[in-house]
């Protein structure tokens, strides 16, 4: 198994469990400790629950120079590529159990510009994936049920996440990165990078935190221990 290099961790915090009114200000006092900011975006079909649009992906947009990963968390993404494009995204990721035309709504994403992801839920497989994908592309391993932040990491994940890199590396895909999503926090960030994954999204432990920009360091140490130096 390829080990994760330590130039290749990213600490993706989510702006979820931010307070909402303050979202600004906590983007502000993260953006020199964090790689990346996280967005979740919640139809209230594909998960039960209604987060942002891409209004709130074009108001932040000139608050950072990060990249802005926007995780479409909705039915038939496809139809909503190019508006969040548009309103600024740099990443967008989308649900393989969301699209029928997976291989299709990826190459959108990557023609407009953006770095495209594919999200899996805990029970989907990432079977195909090797048809779809090309180096550059990123994984993001759902390690709760998507839909809420705050819930507890699923410790099968550790399994998952180790099974994708195998999955990705046999298929000469070294170049594809793993996210990690959902009760990631400075008690397993160590162990998910020990998996296979790199960049590590984190709501409650870092933006839901008392103190968000200790607690996005202590997140990196964790994660940095199970690095190689390269
Ligand atoms: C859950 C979202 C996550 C969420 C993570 O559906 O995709 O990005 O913000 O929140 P925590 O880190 O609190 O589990
Ligand atoms: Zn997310």
């Amino acid at each position: 198994m390829s080990e994760v290099a330590a130039a290749d961790i990213k600490i993706a915090p989510s702006l979820l469990a931010a307070d909402k009114a303050e979202i600004g200000a906590v983007m502000a006092q993260l953006d020199d400790h964090i790689d990346v900011f996280h967005i979740d975006v919640m139809d209230g079909h594909f998960v039960p629950n209604i987060s942002f649009g891409p209004s709130l992906v074009e108001s932040v947009r000139p608050r950072t120079k990060r990249p802005l990963d926007v995780h479409l968390m909705v039915e038939r993404p496809e139809r909503w590529v190019s508006l969040y494009r548009e309103a600024g995204a740099d990443w967008i990721s989308v649900h393989a159990e969301a699209t029928a035309h997976l291989e299709r709504t990826v190459s959108v994403i990557r023609e407009s510009g953006a770095r495209a992801g594919v999200a899996l839920n805990p029970a989907t497989s990432p079977d195909g994936l090797e048809f779809v994908l090309r180096d550059g592309d990123f994984v993001l391993v759902m390690t709760v049920n998507p839909g809420f932040g705050g819930q507890s990491f699923i410790e099968a994940s550790y399994r998952k996440i180790a099974a994708v890199r195998r999955y990705l590396d046999d298929a000469g895909l070294a170049g594809v990165d793993i996210e990690v999503d959902g009760g990631v926090g400075a008690g397993n960030a160590e162990a998910c990078v020990a998996a296979g994954a790199a960049v590590l999204v984190a709501g409650s432990s870092i933006t839901g935190a008392e103190d968000p920009v200790a607690a996005a360091h202590a997140l990196r140490e964790s994660a940095l221990r199970a690095t190689i130096n390269d």
